[in-house]
């Protein structure tokens, strides 16, 4: 079974072409960070133009590698929420274009369920397995019952963990996105700041704005910080509450099997600690390789797999929404 992906959701124009039984058989990611660099978070209208801008160039290289012609893939798989909403419109109109000239299937998929199918590229997690998804747009815990089979456990009140590196690094002056710089910041900093951790003893919700606000402070007081300093102390802290959260979700649904997906699932910290951890507690662990843990369309490939085995496919009239839920999407499409 041969799909074409397509994913456009945020920063990311990322185009693969995935066969079931051999895994990857092309990829391309286009990557516009330091477009969005100056203004310290992705300016969405920027953001779609260039998917628009860019499309079509990286499908021509991408067929160019591929020994698979578009003809001959069995259907196209596409994110259509959440996201920004310009972002996802040029991304499934491209999507449906090419389903109507090549008389293809259309596959939805869900971008939270595609970082959580990003595991499977790697690993065969058995059901169920507890999700924690950590990127730039959100931060929540689900029980994963089986594919389309998402329970809903908790998850930000205010801003994403990604988010809050990112605003962090933008308070330092550091370039956007934040986490990968804070992360090689910390390295060479001593964690020695004191600082919040909102709602720790307060079920499976999340909220990261206090925390923010917290070094926000601290960098106006403290004069002479090293920036390596506050680096590692937001990230002890933002990580903390992150492990916190996940060890409570594995208590309470009684599963002893975690997967850490999303941007921030590359931070070595986090990967770290929770190796450590899940040795240590005897549960098992799937960490995306870094490389899939940020946005790209291999992870929407397996997802749209799964969909296309279970004979859900999309009418052509179909239209992408900026936020759609992860549960109410699983039960739509599966
Ligand atoms: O999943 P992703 O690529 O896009 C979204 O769906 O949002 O996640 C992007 C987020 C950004 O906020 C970025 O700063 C964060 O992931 N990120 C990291 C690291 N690498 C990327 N955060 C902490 N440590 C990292 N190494
Ligand atoms: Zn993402």
């Amino acid at each position: 079974m041969l799909t074409f992906a397509v994913e456009t959701s945020c920063d990311e124009t990322a185009l693969a072409i995935f066969s079931k039984e051999k895994g990857p058989l092309a990829e391309i990611l286009l990557s516009q960070a330091k477009l969005h660099s100056p203004f310290g978070g992705v300016v969405p209208e920027l953001s779609a133009r260039e998917h628009t801008r860019n499309l079509l160039p990286l499908l021509d290289k991408l067929l160019k590698d591929s020994p698979v012609k578009l003809e001959e893939v069995d259907f196209i798989s596409f994110t259509l929420t959440p996201g920004l909403i310009l972002s996802l419109v040029v991304g499934v109109s491209f999507a449906k274009t090419l389903a109507y000239v090549y008389d293809k299937p259309l596959v939805p998929v869900h971008h939270l369920e595609g970082h959580i199918y990003s595991v499977f590229l790697e690993a065969d997690p058995q059901y169920p397995f507890v999700a924690l998804i950590v990127s730039g747009g959100h931060t929540d815990l689900y029980l994963v019952e089986d594919f389309g089979k998402y329970k809903f456990l908790g998850g930000t009140l205010d801003d994403a963990v990604g988010e809050s590196f990112d605003k962090v690094a933008k308070m330092l002056g550091l370039p956007y996105p934040g986490g990968p710089v804070i992360d090689r910041l910390a390295k060479e900093g001593e964690p020695k700041y004191k600082l919040p951790k909102p709602m720790i003893e307060d079920g499976l919700n999340f909220s990261f704005s206090g925390l923010k606000t917290a070094v926000m402070h601290l960098i106006q007081k403290e004069r002479n910080y090293k920036v390596e300093d506050v680096c590692a102390s937001f990230q002890r802290t933002a990580v903390d509450i992150l492990i916190e959260k996940a060890m409570r979700a594995l208590e309470i649904t009684k599963v002893n099997r975690l997967a850490v997906v999303g941007g921030v699932s590359a931070n070595s910290e986090l990967r770290e600690r929770l190796k450590g951890l899940s040795q240590e507690r005897g549960f098992e662990l799937y960490i995306p390789s870094p490389k899939l843990s940020t946005d790209n369309a291999l992870m929407i490939a397996y997802a749209g797999i799964e969909r296309f085995k279970r004979g859900k496919v999309a009418p052509l009239d179909i239209n992408p929404s900026p936020n759609e839920p992860l549960e109410e999407f699983g039960r739509r499409w599966s």
